[in-house]
C-alpha cells in the first residue's frame, strides 16, 4: 500500500540542530521506516542559502522515503498542510541581554509562527518546541493558535530524560534499557527537576537501588539539570546531535506510544495536575497510546520531589508572566 507522505515542517533548518536532524527525519527515524515525508524548511532569509545547501546533501542521500523538499523564509508556506512541527529556531541569548529582552525577541518568533500554524496546518498537527526558553516558546505559540487544540503544543525535555537515565546508568552500572518510569519535571532550565523516586532499575525501585540521597541532591539533580551549561562550555556550541536526537523520541513517542509499563517526559499544558497551575506548559510524566499522551496521575510525591517541583513550576509561572506583561499571550 502507498502511504501519504506526512509534512514535516522544521524551522531553524540550517541550524545546527537542524543539520543533525533532517537526515534522520528523511531516513525514517521520526516516524517510523515505512512513512514517507515531505520536508518543509524555514529559515530566515539570510540563512536560505545554507538550507539549500542541507537539501542538496539530503537529495544526495537518496533516502527512499523522502518525496520532496520545500525551503522558506515565509511560515505561511512552511506550515501549509503540516502534520507535525519541529520548532528549532530560536534568538539565544547574547551578551547584556536581559530575559526581558530574550522573551521579547523570541516572541517575534513564536507569534507569528503559531498564527501561522493556525492559518495553514493540518487538523491532526502536532507541534514540539526545541528553542529555548522552550517551554514559554510553546506557550507563546499555543496562545497565537486558538483553533488548534492547546494540547498539541508541547515542549522538549526529552533530552534532560534521555540525560537522567544516561546518568542513572553509569551510577549504578545497569542497563540504560533496564532503567523505566524516570521523570523531568517542571521547565526545560536549570530548575527542572530529575526524579527517581518511582524510577525502576530492572524492575527495581531506583531510589532505593541509588540509596544515596547526597548523591541524588549533589550530583544527580545538578549533573542533568547543568548539562546543557556543561555542553556549551565543552564544545564552545550548545548541544545538537543529542538535541536532535531527542527531538526524534519525542515525536517518535508521540506518534508510536510508550512502551507497556514504561513513560516518558514531555512539556505539556498543564490540567492542573499534581499541584502545576492549569495552562502552564511543564514537563510531566507521560504514557502515550494512539497518538494522544496522558499524564500518570497519583504518583506519591515526598517533600524532597514536592518543593523541587514548585521551584521549577514558580520559574515557569515568572516566565508565563513575564510574556503575559508584553502582551504576547
Ligand atoms: P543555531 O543558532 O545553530 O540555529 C538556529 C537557526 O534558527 C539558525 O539557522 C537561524 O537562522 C534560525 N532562525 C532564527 N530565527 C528564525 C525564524 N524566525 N524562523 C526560522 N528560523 C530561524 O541553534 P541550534 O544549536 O540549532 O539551537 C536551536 C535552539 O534549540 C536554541 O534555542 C537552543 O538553545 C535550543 N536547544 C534546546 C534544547 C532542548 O532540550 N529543549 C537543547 C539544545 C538546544
Ligand atoms: C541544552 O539543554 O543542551 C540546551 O537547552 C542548552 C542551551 O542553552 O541551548
Amino acid at each position: 500500500m502507498t502511504r501519504t507522505p506526512v509534512n514535516v515542517t522544521v524551522t531553524g533548518a540550517a541550524g545546527q540542530i537542524g543539520y543533525a536532524l533532517l537526515f534522520r527525519i528523511a531516513s525514517g527515524h521520526l516516524l517510523g521506516p515505512d512513512v514517507p515525508v515531505n520536508l518543509r524548511l524555514l529559515e530566515i532569509t539570510p540563512a536560505l542559502k545554507a538550507a539549500e545547501g542541507t537539501a542538496m546533501e539530503l537529495d544526495d542521500c537518496a533516502f527512499p522515503l523522502l518525496r520532496g523538499i520545500e525551503i522558506t523564509d515565509d511560515a505561511n508556506v512552511a506550515f501549509d498542510g503540516a502534520n507535525v512541527a519541529l520548532l528549532v529556531g530560536a534568538r539565544p541569548r547574547t551578551k547584556g541581554m536581559e530575559r526581558g529582552d530574550l522573551l521579547s525577541a523570541n516572541g517575534g518568533i513564536f507569534k507569528p509562527q503559531g498564527k501561522a500554524i493556525n492559518d495553514n496546518a493540518a487538523d491532526d498537527i502536532k507541534v514540539l518546541v526545541v528553542g529555548n526558553p522552550a517551554n514559554t516558546n510553546a506557550l507563546i505559540a499555543q496562545a497565537s493558535a486558538p483553533d488548534v487544540p492547546a494540547e498539541r503544543f508541547t515542549a522538549m525535555t526529552r533530552l534532560d530524560h534521555n540525560r537522567a537515565i544516561s546518568q542513572l546508568a553509569k551510577k549504578t552500572g545497569a542497563a540504560v534499557s533496564d532503567i523505566k518510569r524516570l521523570t523531568i519535571w517542571g521547565n526545560h532550565s536549570a530548575t527542572q527537576y530529575p526524579d527517581i523516586f518511582h524510577a525502576e532499575i530492572a524492575g527495581k525501585n531506583a531510589a532505593e537501588v541509588v540509596a544515596d540521597e547526597q548523591w541524588l541532591a549533589d550530583a544527580f539533580i545538578p549533573t542533568v539539570a547543568k548539562r546543557g551549561a556543561a555542553i556549551i562550555e565543552a564544545r564552545g556550541a550548545s548541544s545538537a546531535a543529542s538535541a536532535a536526537n531527542a527531538a526524534i523520541d519525542h515525536v517518535h513517542t508521540w506518534v508510536n506510544g510508550t512502551a507497556e509499563g514504561d513513560w516518558t517526559s514531555m512539556g505539556i499544558p498543564s490540567d492542573g495536575s499534581y499541584g502545576v497551575p492549569e495552562g502552564l506548559i511543564s514537563s510531566f510524566p507521560v504514557t502515550v497510546k494512539d497518538g494522544k499522551y496522558s499524564i500518570v496521575q497519583d504518583l506519591d510525591i515526598n517533600e524532597f520531589s514536592r518543593k523541587r517541583i514548585d521551584a521549577s513550576v514558580k520559574e515557569l509561572t515568572e516566565e508565563r508572566d513575564a510574556v503575559r506583561e508584553l502582551g504576547l499571550i
